[in-house]
Order: structure tokens, then C-alpha cells, then sequence
């Protein structure tokens, strides 16, 4: 098959329903490659918190779509990024996660010798390098921007702009541009961090991020401390709405029991409030007045998916060693909710059932418009 198939879709529905996409898209390599080429490697992708490389030297690689990047705090105090190959036969450069070089990164196979912006510095035994173009030589640069603490990848050879993509897709969802700046979410500090492996697609983790339907199902912390989510409509569904806590929830913790410190720009409107939304592809974010808890996913396969999610306090609550314990097992509870969902529906996606999909409630059809936009993408 062509990724440009229209897809078939379930038969018959009536007018208030709409199929989903087939059983197929969330298998097939085809497809996957398709979305690795052209959304994952051409779009902007959230790739680390800035706060992880601190100094000069401290570096961080990622794996993007198909290309490793390692990404590096210069000299300079700004951040570069560049594809994790050596120039002269293409050794993998470095293997490690994360770590810390003194100046320069030095291929283990003939020890070129690259700068932490990328130039080419030293190439042993080729007569200093007369005609060698360092820079030309240097490693193939990636495109990088820093915004909301994190530092953002695009692969493209020309990016989109950042701010009619990124800026404006978080803008629309929470019905205006400046609706994120009172939570300052650069300046908050990482409290925690915990890692999903998940064996699912990572359209399954979107979808189910985008609809609130199945929140009274399997979100019984969640659905106490925001009782209109057991209505099934998300906050998603809405532009710019965000659920109103309980009234006896005191804070956005496990047990409605009071949360952290406010974070003080937040507007009046803001505060008892949460706040969900996804910036495409692979980024969602929960504001709450006193932390925010930001999800990045990596898609590694058709069928697993790893999501880094990492919960943001301000940062004197975090440097005072306040108890964050019950904020963070509120969202976690979620994440595992969700993804043992997601989970269970990705192995029913090769069976003959699902072939040409399922059905799409009023409730989620915003999921459809996510579904054109994929489909667009890759066609
Ligand atoms: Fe890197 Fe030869 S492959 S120096
Ligand atoms: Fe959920």
C-alpha cells in the first residue's frame, strides 16, 4: 500500500459519529517511516530540558525520528545541536546519554576532533588539515530553539517558524498566546522525573491525551479533584476552558489535599484551574497553579513509544525539599491509567475487527481533526 490511501473507514455511521483510523496506522513500518520522514523530522521536536545541560561541555543525545543528535552547552553558554555521525567515515560519535566533555567531542575510530558548536578542530595526521574546511567538515548542524525551559529540535533543512507553529498551536489551545506566560514555565525547576516505556503508537498516547471520555472510567483520583471531567468532556475539547477543581479540593494532589506554593504570575482566572493541552507532534502540557507537568514522547517504533514527563515547581519549593509526593502521584496515577488504555487497545490493532477502524463519539471527534492532520502529513 501508499501512505496516500484515503483510509477505509467503518461503514454506516450516522451523521454524529466519524471513523477512526484504521487498525493499520498504528503497525504498519510503512506508515511509520512516513511519519518519522515527514511530521518527526520536519517539524519542531522537544528534545531536552534545557536545565540538563547546564555548562559548558554538558551534553545530552536524543534520538529523533531516525537521526541520533547530540546536543551540547557551548563555550558561548548557548546551546547547539548537531547529528551524532563523524564526518570522515561516519563513525556514531558518541554512545553515551548524557555526560559532560571538557571542550570538544573526539571520534573514538580516528580521533577527529570537533568543537561544542561543531566545527571540525583536528584531524590527525592529514598534514594539519591544509585543505580541510572545518567548518564545512564540521558536524551537519541541526536547528535549535530554546522556549519554556526546553530546548526544541527541527531537522528540516528549512524549519517551520517556531512561532506559527509551536507558539501559535499552544496559543489556540488555550484560546490566546499569553495564557502560558503567568506560569513561567522556564523558570520553574524539574522536582521530578519519571520515564514510560510504552508498547504502544504514539498516535494511541495523543488520541487518548485528547479526550476526556474514558476519564470516568479508569481517572478516579482525577475525576475527585475535577469532577467535571467524569462528564467525559476534556479540556481539550474546549478552546481556552479549563476544569475547575472540586469545591472541597484544597490543590491538585492525590487526594485533594493542598498543594505547593502558587506560582505568582498566573492571572485570577488561572488559579483552581487546570489546564491540558498538545503541541503537535509530541508534547503535552498540564498547567495547575502550583506546578506543570510536561510530557515529551519519543516514538522508537510502530508499536512502543518512550514518554519522559517531568513535573515543574517553582523553584525555591524545590530547593527547600517541600513535599511533592502527593502532586506527583496524582499525574503518575494518570500516566499509568492512560497507558495501560493505550496499551490494551494497541495490541487489538492488527485484528480483523479493527481493520477499518472504530468509531469516533462526539465527545472525542477533535480527535478526528487529529487524524487529518496525520493523514495530511504523511500523504
Ligand atoms: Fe570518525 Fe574516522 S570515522 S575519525
Ligand atoms: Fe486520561
Amino acid at each position: 500500500m501508499t501512505t496516500g490511501e484515503m483510509a477505509p473507514t467503518v461503514s454506516g455511521l450516522p451523521a454524529s459519529l466519524r471513523g477512526t483510523l484504521p487498525g493499520r496506522y498504528y503497525t504498519d513500518p510503512t506508515i511509520f517511516a512516513a511519519e518519522q520522514a515527514l511530521i518527526f523530522e520536519t517539524h519542531w521536536f522537544c528534545a531536552v530540558l534545557a536545565a540538563d545541560i547546564p555548562a559548558p561541555g554538558a551534553f545530552e543525545t536524543v534520538q529523533v525520528a531516525r537521526e541520533s543528535v547530540i546536543i551540547a552547552r557551548g563555550r558561548d553558554g548557548a546551546v547547539h545541536a548537531y547529528l551524532n555521525v563523524c564526518r570522515h567515515r561516519g563513525a556514531r560519535l558518541c554512545t553515551e546519554e548524557k555526560g559532560a566533555v571538557r571542550r570538544s567531542f573526539q571520534c573514538p575510530y580516528h580521533a577527529w576532533t570537533y568543537s561544542l558548536d561543531g566545527k571540525l578542530i583536528a584531524a590527525p595526521n592529514i598534514g594539519d588539515m591544509p585543505d580541510v574546511d572545518r567548518v564545512e567538515f564540521g558536524l551537519n548542524r541541526v536547528h535549535v530553539r530554546e522556549w519554556l525551559g526546553y530546548v526544541w529540535l527541527c531537522l528540516a533543512d528549512e524549519p517551520p517558524s517556531f512561532e506559527d507553529t509551536v507558539i501559535a498551536d499552544v496559543g489556540e489551545r488555550l484560546g490566546s498566546p499569553d495564557a502560558i506566560v503567568g506560569y513561567q514555565v522556564a523558570d520553574l525547576k524539574l522536582g521530578r522525573r519519571i520515564s514510560y516505556d510504552v508498547a504502544a503508537n504514539w498516535k494511541q498516547i495523543v488520541e487518548n491525551f485528547m479526550e476526556c471520555y474514558h476519564c470516568a472510567t479508569i481517572h478516579p483520583e482525577l475525576t475527585e479533584v475535577l469532577p467535571e471531567f467524569a462528564e467525559g468532556l476534556a479540556s481539550q475539547y474546549f478552546v481556552g476552558h479549563g476544569a475547575a477543581f472540586g469545591d472541597d479540593v484544597a490543590g491538585f494532589t492525590v487526594d485533594g489535599s493542598e498543594g505547593l506554593d502558587r506560582i505568582p504570575g498566573i492571572a485570577e482566572d488561572q488559579d483552581r484551574r487546570y489546564y491540558a493541552i498538545t503541541v503537535r507532534p509530541q508534547v503535552f502540557i498540564n498547567l495547575v497553579p502550583d506546578h506543570v507537568v510536561f510530557h515529551r514522547m519519543f516514538p522508537l517504533s510502530p508499536t512502543r513509544t518512550l514518554v519522559r514527563c517531568d513535573w515543574l515547581y517553582l523553584p525555591e519549593v524545590v530547593d527547600a525539599g517541600a513535599d511533592i509526593e502527593r502532586s506527583v502521584e496524582l499525574f503518575h496515577r494518570v500516566n499509568q491509567q492512560d497507558f495501560a488504555a493505550c496499551e490494551r487497545c494497541q495490541v487489538a490493532m492488527d485484528s480483523r475487527a479493527y481493520a477499518r477502524g472504530g468509531v469516533l463519539v462526539p465527545s472525542e471527534h477533535h480527535i478526528g481533526e487529529f487524524h487529518d492532520w496525520v493523514q495530511k502529513k504523511i500523504d
